[in-house]
This record gives C-alpha cells, structure tokens and sequence, in this order.
C-alpha cells in the first residue's frame, strides 16, 4: 500500500504556474526523491501533502488520511521540514525545541538530545543570533525528533556544510532502515543518488519522469572513450559503428551491453592507445531533464 497517495493533483495559481494533474505514490519504507528546476512545483506538493493548501482537483492520502480534511490527525505521525524555515527569534534552541515537544505531547526527549548531540548544536544560543546552517540544523532535529513514521524534507542540507550534509544523508539512511517513508526534494544530485530508491523528476508543474535508482545505477547503455595507434583503425570501427563520435583524438561509442561481446572482436584487431568508461554521472543524466524541452 502506498503511504502517500497523490492522485491527480491539479492547483492551478494561473498564467500556467502551479502543479497540474500530478501522481505519485511512494511506497512504505522507501525514500523518493523530488526533483525539478525552481518554480516546478516541489514545494506546492509538499505542502499539499501536509494539507496547509486545498487542491483544485484531485486528493492526497497519507496512510489513508485525506491531506486536507484529516490534517491534523495526519500531522501527529509526519515529520516535515520546509524549504523556507522560520523559526521564533526570542528563544534559544533548547527552548523552541521543548515547546514543538510539549505541543506534540511526545514522552521522550532522548531522541532530540541525540540528534542535537549528533548534529554539534550548542541548544542554547539564542536563534536571533544563529547562521543559517544552524537554523537549518534545529529545524532538522524538530523533524525528526518524534520519531514520526512519514517525513518530508524540502531541500534539507540547504545551508548546511559538506560535513553536515554527510550527517544528514547518514540520518537519511538510518531512518530508511527503521522503515521511514521519506519524500525528499534536492537540488544536489549525488544526495538524492546517495539515499533515494525512486526519483520524480518535475517541471512546470508536471512530473515529466519517474525513474528507479537501481535502474540507472545498472544501466544497460554504457559509453567507452577510445583512442587508437593509427588511424585507419579508428575509420575501420567509425565505419563499423556509425554511431560512433569523434572528439579530438578520441572515438566516443554508446553500445548496448548486448553488443559488448562484438565490440571486443572488432576492437581486437585494432592496435589501441586506451580504452574506458565513460560513466554517465547522474547529474548528467538529469541535466537533460533540466535544459530544452526534452520530455523523456
Ligand atoms: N501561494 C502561491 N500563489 C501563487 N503562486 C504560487 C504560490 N505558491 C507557489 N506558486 C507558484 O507555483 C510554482 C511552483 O512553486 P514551488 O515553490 O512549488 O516551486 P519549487 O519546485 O519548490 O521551486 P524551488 O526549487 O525554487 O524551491 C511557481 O511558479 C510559484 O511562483
Ligand atoms: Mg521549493
């Protein structure tokens, strides 16, 4: 079953902006990734997802709980953390963090110190006077410190440093081994590749691809970059492979991991410079989503 169940969401805030017929369901234990240029939409779902926004069309469910007429009961088990965070500014961090407990009525504080101890937070500084990533950081321990069975994180490590990030995405990947459900919008490619298990891809307020990690981590399509002795050889396998591209003194060929045992005989009777792998970065892969108009 899915544990959040978007179906058909349309908001339309006019002149095209907004999100429009979008479905996504994110099964339990697994963490999905939210991707998409500014302005896509990401935000506008999540908070659809925690019922501050009535759709025009279309429903959300949380573990069978309608987002916008059951969001109170919905928000007892989520853990959300916004894109753009505000905090109280006349409390110290230890304060605002036991208020949000007192309002949740949760029994335990032990989670809270853990993740404050994790993340080298100094709790009582005044938040009047704290940077950004620190901020960021009490903002994440409010997430997650009840311990909640559904989180959503809007571009969570924004602010934090190349440390904390890593932290983070070790947070990440202990609370997908409890069997969290995590929908997570990144602007950083290599964190969601780190952690996610599926990725949307949105834009323009459309979910224009859905993919499987493991799908592209496996890929069936591999890139080889060539460089050969003499040139004839590289005409002879051109020739062979038309495909093929020519980037300076280096043959640039796509083959398919069915034609790999023929690749080698023909490159067999070539006398080769070097031979390797182009490994297609998943960033790479998405700026094609990003740029023009590339639907798939
Ligand atoms: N309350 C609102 N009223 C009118 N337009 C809105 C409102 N909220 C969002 N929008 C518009 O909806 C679109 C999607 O915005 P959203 O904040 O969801 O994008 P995003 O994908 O989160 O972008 P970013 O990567 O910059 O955070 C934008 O065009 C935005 O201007
Ligand atoms: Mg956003």
């Amino acid at each position: 079953m899915s544990v959040i169940k978007i179906d058909n969401l349309t908001k339309d805030y006019g002149n095209h902006r907004g999100i429009f017929d979008l479905t996504i369901n994110i099964k339990k234990g697994e963490v999905y990734g939210f991707l998409g240029p500014n302005g896509a939409g990401k935000s506008t779902t999540m908070r659809h997802v925690m019922g501050f926004s009535k759709p025009d069309n279309g429903s959300i469910t949380v573990n069978g709980l309608d987002s916008w007429t059951e969001q109170v009961k919905i928000k007892e088990n989520i853990g959300y953390l916004a894109g753009e965070i505000s905090l109280p500014n006349d409390m110290t961090g230890l304060q605002y963090l036991r208020l949000i407990s007192k309002m949740r009525k949760m029994k335990s504080f032990d989670y809270a110190e853990e993740l404050l101890e994790y993340f080298e937070i100094d709790p009582n500084s005044n938040i009047k006077k704290m940077s950004k990533g620190m901020k960021q950081k009490i903002a994440i321990v409010a997430t997650f410190m009840h311990d909640p069975e559904v989180i959503l994180l809007d571009e969570p490590t924004s602010g934090l440093d190349p440390l904390m990030q890593e932290r983070f995405i070790e947070l990440v990947r202990k609370e997908q081994q409890k069997g969290k459900t995590i929908f997570m919008s990144s602007h950083i490619f290599e964190e969601i590749s780190k952690v996610c298990d599926r990725v949307g891809i949105v834009k323009n307020g459309n979910l224009i691809k859905e993919l499987e990690m493991s799908s592209l981590r496996n890929n069936e399509e591999k890139t080889y970059i060539l460089r050969f002795k003499n040139d004839d050889d590289a005409k002879r396998i051109i020739e062979l492979y038309p495909e093929a591209n020519l980037n300076n003194d280096e043959t640039i060929i796509t083959i398919n991991d069915n034609d790999i045992n023929r690749f080698i005989k023909d490159l067999s009777t070539c006398n080769l410079a070097y031979l390797k792998e182009k490994e297609e970065s998943l960033e790479e892969y998405f700026m094609k989503f990003y740029e023009g108009d590339v639907d798939d």
